[in-house]
């Protein structure tokens, strides 16, 4: 029997997991079908009842939904939990499974894009929203220690610092103050919406005391490189926009539910077409 998995979230048009997941069950010879489901607030509980009856059998699930999904689970794994977001679910006979393949998939894409291991290096995050959480709770996770929070509002990096349940030695900082310090990280991580379209001047910050051995990397995919992207490159450091982050995430979900694991390039590939264009 086909297997039905789908992506719920509001607005959903704009997804392009269906696309993405969709040719690769395809390429793999799976018969699978994955759908978008446009789900608003009220009826979250509702629809996560009807997918468990109707017997999906995995599904994503981003904005808004990745918090307020929680309650509907049955199981939810710890480094989802401590994240307060899930944005993969896995059908577990009659159960669903939550997890957070956000910040794994970060990690995933840099280490295909930088090096295997920066464990002992210096990172800078900006930004002390939802996605930087996964990011800095993941890093922190699996063994990274000096990660610092820069952000507009600092209470919200310290904040974020002190909520979170893995050991590190971090300090939150204004925009400002991270612009001063910026040559002591080799790992500068944006995740901010400052740079997405149509807003292409907007940067965070300024990278005038960028190290030049550093790696810079944004989330944002639209455009593929941001006006920090392109400051970075411009002063000789390496950089990474958010596609790699988007596909491996996609393509952990994807692990999760079949035991399969894609090829990441050609799911990357078709991501690439589908944002139309050439990623730096
Ligand atoms: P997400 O879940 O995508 O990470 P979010 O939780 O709304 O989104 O977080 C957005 C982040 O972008 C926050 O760090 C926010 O800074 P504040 O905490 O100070 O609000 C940051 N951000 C968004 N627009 C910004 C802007 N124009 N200037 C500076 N920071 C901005």
């Amino acid at each position: 029997m086909i297997k039905l998995y789908g992506v719920i979230g509001d607005p959903i048009v704009q997804s392009m997991s269906p696309v993405m997941q969709s040719q690769e069950f395809n390429q793999l010879g799976i018969e699978a079908h994955y759908h978008p489901f446009h789900i608003v607030d009220k009826d979250l509980k509702d629809a996560v009842k009807g997918m468990k009856a109707i017997g999906i059998a995995g599904f994503n699930v981003t904005s808004p939904h990745k918090t307020t999904i929680m309650p509907f689970l049955d199981y939810i794994d710890p480094l989802a939990k401590a994240i307060g977001a899930v944005n993969t679910v896995v059908r577990v006979n009659d159960e669903f499974h939550g997890y957070n393949t956000d910040g794994m998939g970060f990690i995933k894409a840099l280490q295909a894009d930088w090096k295997e291991s920066f464990y002992h290096d210096n990172a800078l995050i900006i930004g002390a929203g939802g996605a930087a959480k996964a990011i800095y709770y993941t890093l922190l996770s699996t063994g990274m220690k000096n990660i610092d929070i820069s952000n507009r509002s600092v209470d919200k990096a310290k904040q974020l610092i002190m909520d979170c349940p893995f050991e590190g030695n971090s300090k939150a900082m204004s925009l400002k103050e991270a612009e001063t310090s910026l040559d002591q990280y080799q790992l500068i991580i944006q995740t901010t919406s400052i740079g997405m379209y149509p807003h292409l001047s907007d940067s965070p910050l300024s990278l005038a005391k960028l190290n030049q051995d550093a790696f810079v990397s944004d989330i944002i995919y639209n455009p593929f490189e941001t006006a920090l992207l392109k400051e970075a490159k411009e002063r000789g450091a390496k950089i990474q926009n958010g596609v790699g982050m988007f596909v491996y995430q996609g393509a952990l979900a994807f692990e999760k539910w079949t035991s399969i694991v894609p090829d990441v390039e050609r799911m990357k590939k078709i991501v690439i077409k589908h944002l139309g264009g050439n990623p730096c």
